[in-house]
């Protein structure tokens, strides 16, 4: 659920295990599903609990898995899902997929735009308008020849980027709070495609409205858990402080967002071409609502989950010093020296993108997606009855040693070979079928590219060799300060 920890909070709201009531599952048709004691009222929680809590469920998840095999059934209070850990199963859920796939509902976000008689946008969406939302988004976002403009505006952030950590690296190469540094760049970059506007993240005076707009999304975080787990009609009744926080923040993120999305199109109003944002308004039925609904959800989905990914990269790198040499040689050979990259000189490095799926791979940064079943559907041996509710165990896919070999070895080497052992639906970092993340391809590109750049300016070293855990509060943090610093080559 939602975390709170004052770090920047821009994860991608993808409810989890324990975070809503279902109503209980029906017998299964087939043999019953196998899965962790199920207490009366308590479920499974006692379990989870006892072996560290909601912040290490993604390690007992896997251990359920190791135990109960490709798919369990588990309970936690009333909140009743099947947790699907398996390539064969997740294909046959790809396969028999309908057209309008569901994740579990976020009612209190829907809550507010049905308040404030604003617009839903693709992470609440459900249903036909879900769909005709999408492809509008769908054909700027996920087509590569329309990703690949993007890597200017990407490349002027992060020229920035690495003046400001040249800036704030100590004597030794450590940056204090590298995640909080990573999180304004991945926040200034997606500002810069969404509304083609500099939010000033990486200077040194941060602009005050940029602050309030990253405070407001900290506070929609931190507040929207509680009314997962207790009826937000209750909370809008009473008009509880914490229905009052997130109506506040929404209400600024909405401001600040419809004023810089309609400052974009009048801009842009003369020559929409070549416009990300026009192009897009301009040639579909969307409504300047949807437009503003939709773009306020990218941009939450979308800060957290990419800093997060280049915070683990960044780790596994340190920590992989000859897979680092490697990389850094294939960045060399492409670029001369203080060469920026462009996405076709990407094309050129296979080891730079293996590296980024071995991280994502070992440390993904949402361990788990979910589907609610729209109809009565048979996964391997069983009937699941509609409404179903399936948690999809990416992280337990990628530490699965029946389908990745030395599951535990940073390996980017195994991306890259011949023959096709790894099978596609064992890693599944962005989620899978017609709902999965529409911005995987931006995400990619701009992950590459600060990649690029980092390793090409700096040795990334370890100090420290003491483990580091990783959490789950949404995304997967690590338990502490990651030990590394940035050595100029
Ligand atoms: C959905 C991961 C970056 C916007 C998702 C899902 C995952 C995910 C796992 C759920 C997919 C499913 O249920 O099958 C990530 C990761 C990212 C990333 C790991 C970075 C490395 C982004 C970016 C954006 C974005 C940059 C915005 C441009 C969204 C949206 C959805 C989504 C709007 C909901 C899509 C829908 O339901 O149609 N993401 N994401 N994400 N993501 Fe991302």
């Amino acid at each position: 659920l939602a975390r709170q920890g004052g770090k920047f909070l821009h994860r991608i709201p993808i409810p989890t295990a324990g975070s809503a009531s279902n109503k209980a599952m029906a017998p299964c048709g087939h043999s019953s599903i196998p899965g962790p004691t199920n207490w009366p009222l308590l479920g499974s929680l006692l379990e989870i609990i006892r072996k560290g809590g909601l912040q290490k469920q993604h390690k007992t998840l896997v251990e359920f898995h190791k135990k109960f095999g490709k798919i369990f059934k588990m309970k936690l209070g009333p909140f009743e899902s099947v947790h699907i850990g398996a390539p064969c199963l997740l294909e046959a859920l790809y396969r028999k997929e309908s057209n309008y796939p569901q994740r579990l509902e976020i009612k209190p976000w829907k809550a507010y735009r049905d308040y404030r008689g604003e617009a839903y946008g693709l992470l609440i969406l459900e249903g036909k308008d879900w769909q005709r939302v999408r492809s509008i988004f769908q054909k700027k976002l996920m087509k590569p020849t329309e990703v690949v403009k993007l890597d200017g505006k990407i490349n002027g952030v992060l020229e920035d980027f690495i003046s400001r950590m040249d800036k704030l690296r100590d004597k030794t190469g450590k940056i204090n709070d590298l995640y909080q540094e990573l999180n304004k760049w991945s926040f200034e970059t997606i500002c810069l495609v969404l509304y083609d506007k500099r939010f000033g993240l990486l200077e040194q005076n941060v602009v005050e409205e940029s602050l309030n707009f990253i405070q407001a999304i900290k506070i929609i975080m931190n507040t929207f858990g509680k009314m997962m787990v207790t009826p937000v009609g209750l909370h809008k009744s009473f008009n509880t402080k914490t229905w009052k926080d997130h109506t506040e923040a929404w209400d600024n993120i909405f401001k600040t967002a419809k004023c810089h999305i309609d400052g974009r199109l009048n801009r842009h109003s003369a020559c929409p071409a070549n416009d990300f944002l026009s192009e897009i308004y301009n040639g579909s039925e969307l409504s300047r609502k949807e437009l503003y609904a939709v773009i306020t959800e990218l941009q939450i989905g979308g800060v957290e989950t990419t800093a997060n990914s280049l915070l683990w990269a960044i780790f596994n790198l340190s920590r992989n010093p000859k897979a680092q040499d490697k990389l850094h040689e294939e960045i060399r050979h492409v670029l001369s020296k203080d060469q920026a990259p462009t996405a076709d000189d990407i094309k050129k490095m296979p080891y730079l993108k293996a590296c980024l799926k071995e991280s994502m791979r070992i440390t993904p940064s949402v361990p788990f997606t979910s589907r609610t079943l729209d109809e009565e559907t048979v996964l391997g041996d069983y009937l699941l009855p509609k409404g179903t509710i399936l948690m999809i165990n990416s992280h337990a896919l990628g530490w699965n040693e029946d389908y990745f070999d030395e599951g535990m070895q940073f390996k980017p080497e195994r991306w890259l070979q011949d023959k096709h052992t790894i099978n596609p639906f064992a890693h599944v970092p962005f989620g899978v079928g017609k709902r999965m993340c529409i911005g995987r391809r931006l995400a990619e590109l701009q992950l590459q590219l600060a990649l690029c750049w980092l390793v090409a300016r700096y040795k990334i070293v370890t100090t420290d060799e003491d483990p580091v855990e990783t959490l789950h509060s949404g995304t997967l943090v690590p338990n502490r300060e990651i030990p590394v610093a940035f050595q100029i080559r």
